[in-house]
């Protein structure tokens, strides 16, 4: 399905395995979620900031959701490990679980959101 585009950040705001950039995306019930994009490997993956594990953010520190090797998402409630370019788990207690990720698009210095009516489903 198609979806609309939101802009969320400029190109610059989201480095390679640096900090990730904090958004929020609206839910067909008029609710809102927290959410991140971080850039691996050039490319810029976005997810609801949900651990699989327990429905908490992921982020140790605002912002922060590398472990110390940029080589995964970290939970810092219980450590669950997750592929940054795919939000599936890696290690720890998120097994079988992943994150939900959101749809981007960048293009002219620009990161966008590409917003769908599913993008959001509760798990
Ligand atoms: S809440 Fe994320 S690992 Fe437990």
């Amino acid at each position: 399905m198609a979806g609309r585009e939101r802009l969320i950040a400029t190109s610059d705001q989201i480095v390679e395995r640096g900090r990730g950039f904090r958004f929020t995306v609206d839910t067909p019930d008029g609710r809102w979620l927290p959410a991140f994009a971080i850039r691996y490997q050039g490319v810029v993956y976005a997810y609801v900031n949900r651990c699989a594990h327990v429905s908490v953010e992921l982020d140790w520190a605002e912002g922060d959701f590398f472990d110390i090797s940029g080589l995964y998402l970290v939970c810092a409630t219980h450590g669950a490990a997750y592929f940054p370019n795919s939000g599936r788990c890696a290690m720890g207690p998120c097994k079988g679980g992943g994150l939900q990720p959101l749809p981007t698009s960048e293009r002219g210095g620009n990161i966008y959101l590409i917003e769908q009516e599913d993008a959001t489903d509760e798990r």
